[in-house]
């Protein structure tokens, strides 16, 4: 018996990003909006803990107990006083190191999934304990829909979506580190003061009342600079986008994945070809949101 779970990307359509916190984390007010692009997480049977990958990206994927997957396993054993017995396969079609929590999916897939199959019953509160333990953004992957995340991004609060969105997502060739980009935006602050990150309220009602031109006009990501100074190339790929009609055009995330928001489905469409040909990306997909959460198939 085998159990499989789904597990959709995220894009932050408002990531504000205050100071270093002594901790070397940064308070945020994050709003996750998660999209229809997934990986599937499928938890077997084992003598011993594996991880295997499949996908075009699967060759970046790590196979040992670093993987996120393999730590959620071991971190629900652990809590439950059991070995993490257990195979995991990641059917992998989220971009790696791209900005769209990814690797935060697969461990909330593998958390969900091991759950199922060891009967462990954990409750949502402790699966949700553990995700935060496991990083910044899983939590909200086990969650999905939209959320404001704030501390250090695992503190959530739903919110409410009124309405489909329709995004294209270009694809760069090289990931970035998220540590890495965090540094840079700490050394592009050098010696001013960070401002308190919060949630706009005008994006909140953008998201709540579904429409996209208002969505447009608020979405923001302060580690956007970081990310163009790590990546200077992304600046093609925004301006490819924006010619191509995009309603918005920014970094998912700590990037490089790039997001452009479009008016409806066929104008994602169209925006995908306009910068699949433009030559600045690897690949552009299409995706809609809200998406939900870790599901069990
Ligand atoms: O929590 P997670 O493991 O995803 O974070 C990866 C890295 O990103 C952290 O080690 C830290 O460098 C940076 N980070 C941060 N502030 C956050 C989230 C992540 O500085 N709120």
């Amino acid at each position: 018996m085998s159990v499989t779970v789904r597990v959709p990307a995220k894009v932050n359509v408002q990531l504000a990003v205050g100071g270093a916190r002594p901790d070397g984390f940064h308070d945020l007010a994050n709003v996750f909006l998660a999209v229809g692009l997934y990986d599937e997480v499928t938890a077997a049977p084992a003598d011993g803990l594996t991880v295997t990958c499949a996908g075009p990206d699967a060759h970046q994927v790590p196979l040992d107990h670093s993987n996120l997957a393999a730590r959620a396993a071991l971190a629900l054993a652990e809590r439950h006083g059991r070995t993490a017995d257990v195979h995991l396969h990641i059917a992998k079609d989220i971009p790696v190191a791209g900005g769209m929590a990814g690797g935060s999916a697969d461990a909330a897939g593998a958390l969900l999934a091991c759950d199922a199959l060891w009967g462990t019953g954990a409750s949502r509160a402790e699966l949700l304990d553990i995700c935060a333990e496991l990083g910044s953004d899983v939590p909200f992957s086990l969650v999905g829909g939209a959320a404001l995340g704030t501390g250090r991004g695992e503190l959530l609060t739903p919110l409410e979506v009124g309405g489909a969105f329709h995004w294209v997502f270009a694809l760069a060739d090289g990931g970035l580190s998220t540590p890495a980009v965090y540094r840079e935006f700490d050394r592009l602050w050098e010696g001013r003061d960070v401002p308190v990150p919060e949630a706009s309220p005008a994006l909140v009602d953008a998201l709540r009342t579904g429409d996209a031109a208002a969505l447009a006009a608020t979405v923001t990501n302060d580690l956007q600079p970081a990310a163009l100074s790590l990546f200077p190339s992304l600046r093609a790929t925004l301006a490819a986008g924006e010619a191509g009609g995009a309603l918005a055009a920014l970094v998912s995330g700590s990037g490089p994945t790039t997001a452009f928001l479009a008016k409806d489905a066929e104008s994602a469409h169209s925006l995908a070809d306009a910068l699949r040909a433009s030559g600045t990306c690897r690949a552009a997909r299409v995706a809609a949101s809200p998406a939900p959460g870790a599901t069990l198939l």
